[in-house]
């Protein structure tokens, strides 16, 4: 498994994202992290509105994997605070300080590794975001911050006042969805493809050494990619690719995004274990220049 940086930290390329966990039986969500873990993935994505109420995965994952303070000390816990069911979202000192110490209670751990901003908050007030970060790091209750969802101006504009470094940006980017990446490809011509959705975001996390996370790295428009007999032309393209290089297409998908330089990291968010096995394949495989731009194409994405 492929490492990349992150803030201070060292992760594989791949994580394991829990969004879909909260209706699981213990024994399924120990198969699905046991295979994460077998296959070298030790970073785990949460957010405290994953599942059928808050807080509701973070704690579905704690009841059933019951870490020892040593199985703890072995992984990576990234979590998200920031957005209000049904309401809107709130980055406020006193919801950001609240949400965290109840996920830290769901999760039944003493710090979060990495706290991200979930989506940006129209009203949001910087100054007191780095109060609540100052806070929560200081009472030793999160590690590392980052932001979701964010364009390069929200972020300059909380870097003015937090003091310490956002070290991650979770995107949606897949082969399907992958707005901040086609974008440049298309740069000053007349199609779509060439509109700005995302202020340069990929470009500006590798400047600014912000490590990309991508969510919802097999879906996209429709739904999972893979096997979905409307994209016949890219499915093609992912199992001849499998076969040659003897892993699935779940490997190649995967593979597309972490051959990209900028280091990203994919957050997986299946239920199957053999789909975290058959994904972890990817993380260092070597698609050539022609191979990538085969799969970009056969998306449906334009090169010029
Ligand atoms: N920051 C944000 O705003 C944000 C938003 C959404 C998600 N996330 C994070 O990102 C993680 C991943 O997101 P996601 O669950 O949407 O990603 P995903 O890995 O693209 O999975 C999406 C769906 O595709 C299905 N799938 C996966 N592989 C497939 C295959 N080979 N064939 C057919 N279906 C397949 C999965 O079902 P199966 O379970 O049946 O495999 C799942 O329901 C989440 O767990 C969460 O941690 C973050």
């Amino acid at each position: 498994m492929k490492h990349i940086p992150l803030g201070a930290l060292s992760v594989p390329n791949i994580a394991l994202g829990l969004m879909r966990i909260s209706e699981m039986e213990d024994a399924a969500i120990r198969d699905l992290v046991g295979a994460a873990r077998d296959s070298g993935i030790d970073f785990f994505d949460h957010a405290d509105i994953y599942g059928t109420a808050l807080h509701a995965s973070e704690r579905r994952f704690a009841e059933a994997m019951r870490f020892s303070p040593a199985e703890r000390d072995e992984i990576t816990i990234q979590t998200k605070a920031g957005i209000i069911p049904g309401v809107g979202y709130d980055f406020s000192y006193d919801h950001l300080v609240s949400a965290v110490e109840e996920s830290l209670r769901a999760l039944n751990t003493d710090r979060i590794d990495v706290l991200l901003l979930h989506r940006p908050d129209a009203l949001m007030e910087p100054d007191e975001v780095a109060r609540a970060f100052d806070r929560l790091y200081d009472d030793g209750k999160v590690r590392a911050f980052g932001v979701s969802n964010h364009t390069p101006r929200q972020m300059e504009l909380l870097g003015r006042w937090i003091r310490r470094p956002i070290v991650a940006n979770q995107m949606q980017l897949s082969v399907t969805h992958a707005p901040m990446i086609a974008q440049g490809i298309a740069a000053n011509t007349l199609t779509d493809q060439a509109t700005d959705r995302d202020g340069g975001v990929l470009d500006y996390c590798r400047l600014e050494g912000v490590a990309v996370q991508a969510w919802s790295p097999m879906g996209g428009p429709g739904g999972p990619f893979i096997g979905d007999p409307n994209r016949p032309e890219l499915n093609a393209v992912l199992d001849r690719l499998a076969a040659d290089y003897d892993v699935t297409a779940e490997a190649i998908a995967t593979a597309w995004i972490t051959r990209h330089p900028a280091n990203i990291q994919v957050v997986l968010g299946t239920t199957r274990p053999d789909r975290v096995r058959a994904s972890a394949a990817g993380s260092a495989l070597p698609l050539t220049r022609p191979e990538w731009y085969e799969i970009f194409r056969a998306a449906g994405h334009v090169v010029p």
